[in-house]
């Protein structure tokens, strides 16, 4: 049937518009010119050749042709929902965050919740880490807090990740794992790298499985800054706890779920949105200072450890509720760009070698991801907060900026000089004491590798032990060469010797010799 042409009027900002009722507007070309069908092509007599002539075909095509975009490097899988996050601490003598200077401040927020390893189109229910990035749009900017659902991370430098990604991801040879769900290679680099013993540990256990993104925790895992308005800081870890608490599938029950509905955790936070059942979790935070940091057996900035919840409680400080579906999973969850330097005034870094290499990566791959500088001005990305500074142009520049100054300082009277430096409202980055000659060597109090890892076995029940048990041997009896599986046993009897025998019986192997830990293990921890 034919489309009547629209009538037309001219707008407010004088241009033509096209007047119609919402959702019964005409088809159009991207240059908003109204096509009569979006059937046919252009063809020269009734059975004849398509025309080059015909823009209206190629104006389609060309749009569809260009409708992928290269997926995340890593977390390429996920999934978001809107909501709203309320502080419900006034930690004000902690923080100079607007956020925290009253209980019951509101701001939106965006999450996206994801799997590491697999592409686009991979299941949910792998066993593997899960992503948990939160965007909170606050009046000083937005904050991105990017953690996982594991609160500790396989490698301690970020000239590391790279590797670690490469052994994790589909085999280079041939695009797919040597073995199902298994790889030759990625156990092959952790059992070189003593320091992703602990998390490996915690990507065996059930954790590893979510039931759905709703039943999970979720980590800073880094060691960040509070810093208040004298600019005294305050060490800050980030938990995200479930209000639904934590659960898991078994193996088996995540085999069926992944043939059966391989998109079953998306759909999971999608239905129980839509029926009103929203999801939300307490932020809390465990704070302490320099003497506790010092007074720890191990170093605050090294990213595989946890600081234990014995020596320093967790304090809940705000409540995230996820309330909304998004309107468009490309335009939000697939466009959305978090990144760990996105901080606001009162939070800031540590220097955790592997945080600090995060704070380049991620703006950094955006660019490739995105295509464009400018990926801050999407909907999703856009602070709701006034955006004001001298950046300018650039790919797929949507903002219009007036008059003739572009730079600062300037001479230029109030009301056309364009936005100025403050002191009072600004971010300050916390003056840290720095010493030392610069050296590219780990330093010697991040080297325990086993002794965190050692304390979380004796904190799991015997049915979590027999669940990690069963992930090591379903994992290392799929890998191929012997001396892998031999590596990986080998470290693991610096965990336990228990944990390394159950596995060496299960996968039919002899006990490889212990590997020779950098440091002594300490027995002396308690489970917690
Ligand atoms: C995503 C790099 C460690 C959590 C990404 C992306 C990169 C990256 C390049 C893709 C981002 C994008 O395309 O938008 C790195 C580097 C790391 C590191 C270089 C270490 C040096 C970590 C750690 C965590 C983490 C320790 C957790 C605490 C995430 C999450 C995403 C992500 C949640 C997905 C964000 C989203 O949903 O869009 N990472 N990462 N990463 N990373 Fe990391």
């Amino acid at each position: 049937s034919k489309a009547t042409a629209p009538e037309t009027v001219i707008g407010n900002a004088g241009q033509l518009e096209q007047q119609a009722a919402p959702g019964d507007e005409v088809l159009t070309t991207a240059q908003g010119v109204p096509i009569d069908t979006n059937q046919d092509s252009l063809t020269a007599g009734e059975r004849g050749p398509t025309l080059l002539a015909d823009f209206v075909l190629r104006d389609k095509i060309f749009r569809f042709d260009h409708e992928r975009i290269p997926e995340r490097v890593v977390h390429a899988r996920g999934y978001g929902a809107h909501g709203t996050f309320e502080s419900l601490a006034d930690l004000s003598d902690t923080t100079r965050a607007h956020l925290f200077g009253k209980k019951g401040r509101k701001v939106p927020a965006f999450v996206r919740f994801s799997t590491v390893a697999g592409g686009r189109g991979s299941f949910d229910l792998a066993r593997d880490v899960r992503g948990f990035a939160v965007k909170l749009y606050t009046e000083e900017g937005n904050w991105d807090i990017v953690g996982n659902n594991i609160p500790v991370f396989f490698i301690q430098d970020a000239m590391k990740f790279p590797d670690l990604v490469h052994s994790v991801k589909e085999e280079p040879d041939r695009g797919f794992p040597q073995a199902q769900s298994a790889h030759d290679n990625f156990w092959d680099f952790v059992g070189h790298m003593p320091e992703a013993t602990h998390m490996t540990l915690w990507q065996m256990s059930d954790r590893a499985i979510p039931r759905s993104f709703r039943f999970m925790d979720g980590f800073g895992v880094h060691t960040y800054r509070f810093v208040n308005a004298d600019g005294k800081s305050t060490f800050v870890k980030f938990h995200w706890k479930p209000a639904q608490g934590v659960q898991s599938v078994i193996w088996p029950e995540a085999v069926k779920i992944n043939g059966a509905d391989p998109d079953y955790h998306r759909r999971d936070l999608w239905d129980a949105i839509n029926s009103g059942d929203y999801p939300q979790w307490d932020l809390a935070v465990q704070l302490f200072d320099d003497e506790t940091a010092d007074r720890l057996p191990f170093d605050v900035l090294d990213p595989t450890k946890i600081i234990p919840e014995e020596d320093v409680p967790l304090q809940v400080i705000g409540r995230l509720t996820l309330d909304r579906v998004v309107d468009n999973e490309f335009a939000e969850i697939e466009q959305v760009a978090f990144c760990t330097q996105n901080v606001v005034p009162g939070v800031d870094f540590t220097d955790d070698p592997l945080l600090q290499g995060r704070n380049f990566s991620y703006l950094d791959t955006q660019l490739s991801r995105l295509g464009s500088p400018n990926f801050t001005q999407l909907p999703i990305n856009a602070p709701k907060c006034p955006v004001a500074n001298f950046a300018r142009d650039g790919h797929m520049q949507t903002e219009v900026p007036k008059g003739p100054v572009n730079y600062e300082p300037n001479g230029y009277p109030v009301g056309e000089r364009g936005p100025r430096p403050d002191q009072e409202a600004s971010f300050h980055s916390f003056a840290e004491p720095v010493e030392g000659t610069t050296r590219r060597l780990r330093p010697e109090s991040f080297g325990d590798h086993y002794s965190q890892a050692r304390v979380f076995w004796i904190s799991q029940t015997p049915v979590e032990q027999q669940h990690i048990v069963d992930g090591y041997v379903f994992e290392l009896s799929k890998v191929q060469k012997p001396e892998v599986r031999a590596e990986v046993v080998a470290n693991l009897r610096n965990v336990d010797e228990d944990l390394a025998q159950q596995i060496a019986d299960g996968i039919g192997m002899p006990l490889p010799e212990a590997s020779k830990p950098f440091m002594p293990v300490r027995t002396d921890l308690p489970p917690s």
